[in-house]
Formats: C-alpha cells, structure tokens, sequence
C-alpha cells in the first residue's frame, strides 16, 4: 500500500481508535486462553468487544492456529480493518534454542548470532509472529543482576557487533518472507541497576552513557532495527519511558530514528509509582510527549486519549502513522495471517537442520577456564558423572518457553561413548530459589565410593535457569554449599575432577577452583547443549568460547569489568601490598577470569609486536600454534588513550579476528587503526586529541604484547615499540 492509504486510513479513525491502535495487551485481555506466561504484573483486565475490535497488537501469541484466529476475528471486527502486529520475545531461539545471547557472545562470532536469529525468524514467522523483542543491547556490568544472560557482555564494541547481527539475522535484507522486525531493547541503560538489583535506580554520567551504553543501542538501528523498546529505569532521574531527552532529542532527532517505540511491559504506568507522574493520565500524556508510540500492557493511552481533540491530537497521530507503517513494511494489509500456517510450523519448528546449527553453534560458546591437562577425555576410560545438571534437560536457559528442555549432557555423552562407560549417579535437581528446589544431597563417604572405578568424574553444576533472567537478582554468586562440597570430596577421593558448570551469569568460582582440574563454562546452551558439550569433553571441538564478562573473585569485587577508569592511585605492584593506592586489603583488583579469557587444547604464542605507518595505522602480530591439534584463536585489539581531557579507561577492545591454524602453523594478524577507535565523547559529540595511546595485542585483555604511538591531526609519529 502506498503512504495515501495511510493517511487515509489515519484520517478515518477516531481518537478512541487510535490510542487502541497504540496499545498492545495479551491474548488474555481479550478473553483467550493463556498461551505464554507473562512478565508482569497481570492487572486481570479485559477490553470490551468495541475497544478491542481497534486493539493495534498482541503481545505474546505463540502459535499459528491461535494466531490466525484472533487474525481472522479481528480482521472481521475492526471497523477499519487493520489488521494486528504480533509481537513476542524470541530471545535465543524460539523452538530450537541456541546458546543464551551472553554464551554466544563468547563465541566472538557476530556470524554465528546472525544465523541463529535468521533460523528463530524462520521458526517464528511460520508461527504468525511479526516483531521480536530482541536484541537486548543492554551492556552488563553486574553478574548480580539476572538479565547478564540475555546481554552479550561487558563491552560495548562487541555488544554493537553482536546487535547489527541479529538484526540482519532478523529482519534479512527488507522483511522478506520468512523474517520478523527486530525491536532493539531496553532504551537505555537498564543493564547498569545499582547494586544489581532487578528495576533499580540508573545513575550514570553523561560521558559514560554515551561512550559505553549507547553505542550498542545505535549499531542496531544503524542496522535497520523497525522498533525500539524504553526500558523501566530512569536515565539522569527521569524515567526512560517519560524521557523525552532520550526518546526524541538523542534517538529521533540526534539518531534519524522513524520507527516505532514502545515501551516496556506497564511502563507507562510504572511513572505513577516512581514519582513522575500524578496518575494514569499523567503518565500517558508524559509518555506520549516524550516519544512512545505504543503502550504495552496497560491502557493509559487509550483511558486518556477519548473524546474531544486535544493538543495530544498531532502526537497520536504520527505514533498511529508508525505503527500503521510499520505493518505496511510487513505486508500485513496484503496478507494478515503474512507467513503463519501450522502445516509450516510442522516442518521448520525443530527440523533436522535447524538442530545441527544449534548444535554447531553450541560448541563455539563453551569457554574453557581451567585445564591441568585432564581434558580432553578419552572416550574409552570409565568415567564418572554426578551434580544436579549431570542428567538435566533444564540446560537451553530461560527465555524459552514452551521449549525448555534440551539434551542433557547424560545423553551427549552416551551418544559418543559407550553407556557402560560412564558411571551416573544423580544427587538432586538443579537448585533454586525461585523454583524452591533445596540444596542437592549432601556428598557422603557412600555417595563417593559410587565412583571407585573412576579416574575421573564430571561434576555438572551451577545454577537453575529459573534463577536467571527477568526478577532474578542475586546477591550470593557462589555455587550451592553442597555442589562445593561435592567438588572438595571428590578431589579428597583423588579423582581428576572436572567441573562442568551451567549458568546465566559469571558465578564466584574462586573457592571450588582449587579442587578442579578443569573448568568449562557451559552456560546455558540450548537444545542441543548436552551433544555440544560432550563434543567439547571429548576432544571432537576444541574449546574457542572467550569471556565476554569478568569472573569476580567475590561478589565483594563487583562491579569488576575490564575496561575500567585509571585512578589517581593506582595500583602498580600487587606484591608490594601498599597502604595508600586503589585496592583492597583481601582481594586482588583483577578479577578470577578477565573479560576476552578462554582456554584451548591448542596453545598459541604471541609473538613480532609491530606498529607500521604508511598512511594508515596498522599494529599486528604473529600468532603460531604450538601444539599439533588444530585450533581458533582470538586475537584482540585493546587500545588505551594515556592522556586525554577526560579520564580515559585502561583499555577497550577496538577490534578482534578469529583465526583458525593448524598445529605448528602460524599466521600475521594486521589490524587498521582508524580515527573511530580514538575518539571519545566529550559533550554531544565524539573528540580525537592528540597525544599518546597505547596499543595492544593479545590474548585476553591482561595478557597483551604494546607498545605507543603519538599521535598528532591524524598523523602518527611511533615512539616506542
Ligand atoms: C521485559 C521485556 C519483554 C517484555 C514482554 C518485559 O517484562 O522487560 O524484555 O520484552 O516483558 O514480554
């Protein structure tokens, strides 16, 4: 349809149509059945026939055949004949499930999140759904805080990767059959709660938010993202939802943003409780000014906006406009039900191929984090397998309703080696919290002797996915008393123990690491995590996940993130032990495991450090493997701005490359250094100054080879190498 028919359409309805237009409830609301369980507060509401005939979008539908129900209904009932947006979370995956977005940014393979979305588009569309709240762009810096799965990490150049990604993964090239709009969230900053606290206060400064939450944010709209969504915390005291600094001046203005925003699940009504808005009306007439489009999960908008014309009028109007754009770009006014078809969904929810890449992918997220050389195992010796994840299926991570259950790592070792072979004994459910389920057995002497004929026993433990994500802050990152336990005994029963642990964030590992002689991170890993792992185990992929968050010591030690600020006193020697630098007395600064740390069953030097100007910067390495088993290394790129007008942190990550090499062969990484890798922000816009900057390559973010460089007007001078 051309935009004449939009405007026309726009210049049919009235005001009350168009708030309904603006608002998105639950198939609930309009008296279906329950299909997905909601993330919010249920207010119990139910639109009455009229109202809900004009309703814009549904919230959460999850299947073709209901889909194309409401459709049809509505299709019949809307006055208009608009037809309805289904939005829905597809988070990591939607049937088949892919490593949580936190694992798959460990993978450091943009390419690898890009497939998973265009395969959770796929899968999606057949089911009727149209957008995706997804990616959640939102930079963590605090394991405490349950959403850490959901984000790709501590660092702002990966996340904007990782964003651009999924949205190509999504969207495709232009909406093209078979993908879904991508909505960009939490805008912005929901990722920075104090103390880790679900929904808490934000307070960051101005240079802080634009240099390292924003950029993440921005990349996926520079993708091509249709919708973006407000976040419920409030940026510089005022609520993102009511903020028009943010909404309009940054990203419609500033950005060159046309689409569609909405906001967060009640957020609008959320102002009422956080003290910006007197009451319902408040808070939609604030809402609306500042910049939201569509209103999920409560209708303020459409209690408000009714009757007589008001000065809101224009406003609405260029939301519904949005919004019916938006259903233009998907098609919906040609073809309502658009992909949905059950006979579809039957072929592509969980098809052969779309299990393989999940497991491909699987294998590429894991992250080694200690190996005293006991792995990879041999499948031919008799192993032992215990821990409350050891014959689990609860390992995809949350975010998965309706599929939340994947092969256990039980059944992925049995599907390599033989049953007889490994010696299982369970000791409880994953523990919980929220879901109540206590501590695992404890780990007796009887309990133990179980693996006597057993050199080496896989400890599978961790937390319980339902412990992660939305409403599930923590303040104790420790493993459950009685998985240490487990830990300390077996190693006191001289077994080689390797721990396999499954969480949706970096938990405190300092305490059990000692009885370890292997780490893997599993994460949480989708359908197919226990085949990946089993992979990993055995030696059939060599472990290439890095860390894209830190590992804290201590819960103590947080916030504790890689690209910190200098202080004023630093610490220079840890051995010295000095009064009067920044640290504390009974932990190290540096955390457990930094941000870009990953093992391999290769190992690789770094070696040939060089800074080279002829008319572009380059600094490169050479990277050999020494070992003779084929392996992925990624090197990185940090850079550190020595002295600037604003203090500058030690160092960020400007670039990485994986490189896969062979055993004995070695190869020359270059990387460009461009003006883009400098810069900063200082007040609305990014500044280079002169001066010196230091390079690094390397392995991890505190294991580099540097050397300097002045740079002055885009002319580098090298000083030292
Ligand atoms: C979450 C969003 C999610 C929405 C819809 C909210 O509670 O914060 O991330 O997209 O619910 O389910």
């Amino acid at each position: 349809m051309d935009k004449q028919f939009l405007l026309y359409l726009l210049s049919s309805m009235s005001t009350e149509e168009k708030a309904a237009q603006l608002t998105q409830l639950n198939p609930v609301c309009f008296g279906h059945e329950f299909i997905t369980p909601l993330t919010g507060p249920d207010f119990g509401f139910r639109v009455s026939k009229k109202s809900g005939a004009s309703i814009g979008s549904v919230l959460n539908c999850d299947n073709a055949t209901a889909m194309i129900a409401i459709q049809k209904r509505h299709m019949e009932e809307d006055p208009h004949a608009i037809p309805l947006l289904f939005m829905a979370d597809i988070i990591h995956g939607f049937k088949t499930i892919f490593p949580i977005p936190l694992a798959l940014g460990c993978s450091f393979s943009p390419e690898l999140m890009e497939e998973s979305c265009r395969i959770a588009a796929m899968e999606s569309s057949v089911s009727g759904i149209h957008v995706t709240f997804s990616p959640m762009a939102d930079l963590v810096r605090d394991p405490r805080w349950g959403r850490v799965m959901e984000s790709c990490g501590e660092d702002p150049l990966l996340n904007a990767r990782f964003s651009t990604a999924a949205v190509r993964g999504y969207q495709g090239q232009n909406l093209e059959p078979l993908r879904i709009a991508s909505c960009v969230k939490h805008f912005a900053a929901y990722g920075a709660p104090e103390g880790g606290r679900e929904y808490n206060t934000v307070d960051l400064s101005y240079g802080i938010l634009r240099d390292t939450y924003l950029p993440a944010y921005r990349a996926a709209l520079d993708a091509g993202a249709k919708l973006v969504m407000t976040s419920f915390n409030t940026v510089d005291r005022i609520p993102a939802t009511a903020n028009t600094a943010l909404l309009r001046d940054i990203l419609r203005t500033e950005w060159g943003f046309n689409g569609v925003v909405i906001s967060d699940f009640n957020s609008v009504g959320e102002l009422i409780p956080h003290g910006a808005a007197e009451d319902g009306t408040d808070a939609a007439r604030k809402s609306l000014t500042a910049g939201v489009d569509i209103e999920m999960m409560s209708t303020h908008y459409m209690d408000t906006f009714c009757g007589t014309p008001d000065e809101a009028d224009s406003l609405l109007d260029e939301a519904v406009l949005r919004v019916l754009t938006l259903k233009n770009e998907l098609g919906l006014f040609e073809n309502p039900l658009r992909d949905a078809s059950p006979e579809q969904e039957s072929h592509c929810h969980l098809s052969v191929e779309n299990r393989a890449a999940a497991r491909r992918i699987a294998g590429e997220c894991a992250v080694l984090l200690k190996n005293n050389g006991v792995l990879p195992l041999a499948p031919i010796q008799a192993i032992g397998l215990t821990g409350p994840f050891a014959a689990s299926s609860r390992v995809v991570g949350g975010w998965s309703a309706g599929s939340e259950h994947g092969i256990s790592l039980y059944e992925g070792l049995t599907g390599s080696m033989s049953a007889d072979l490994i010696h299982l004994a369970e000791c409880g459910e994953p523990v919980s919290i929220l879901n109540g389920n206590p501590d695992i057995s404890f780990p007796d002497e009887t309990f133990i002797a179980r693996f006597k004929d057993c050199d080496t026993v896989i400890a599978a433990v961790g937390e319980d996915q339902a412990d992660t994500g939305e409403g599930a802050s923590k303040t104790n990152l420790r493993l459950s008393p009685n998985q240490e336990l487990l830990l300390l005994k077996l190693h006191e029963a001289g077994k080689k123990v390797v721990a396999v642990v499954f969480s949706g964030r970096p938990l405190e590992l300092a305490p059990a690491l000692p009885y370890c002689d292997a780490v893997l991170q599993a994460w949480f890993l989708g359908t197919e995590s226990g085949g990946a792992l089993s992979d990993l185990l055995l030696g059939k992929i060599n472990p290439s996940g890095r860390l894209t968050v830190s590992f804290p010591y201590t819960a103590g030690q947080i916030p504790v993130y890689y690209n910190h600020f200098q202080t004023g006193r630093p610490e220079k020697d840890p051995t010295k032990k000095e009064r009067y630098v920044s640290r504390y007395l009974d932990c190290p600064n540096d955390p457990l495991f930094c941000f870009g740390y990953g093992l391999s069953y290769s190992e690789f030097e770094y070696s040939n450090f060089c800074l080279c100007e002829s008319g572009t910067l380059t600094a490169s390495v050479t990277v050999r493997n020494l070992s003779d088993r084929e392996g992925t290394e990624t090197v990185q790129l940090y850079i550190r701005d020595v002295a600037a007008r604003c203090v500058r942190p030690v160092r960020e990550l400007k670039d990485f490359r994986r490189v896969r090499l062979t055993g004995g062969e070695s190869a020359t990484i270059v990387f460009s250094i461009g003006p883009e890798m400098l810069s900063y922000y200082k007040t609305d816009s990014a500044v280079l100054e002169d001066g010196e900057y230091e390079i690094m390559i390397g392995r991890n973010a505190l294991d580099t080879l540097s050397g300097k460089i002045y740079i002055t007007h885009n002319t580098s001078v090298k000083e030292q190498v």
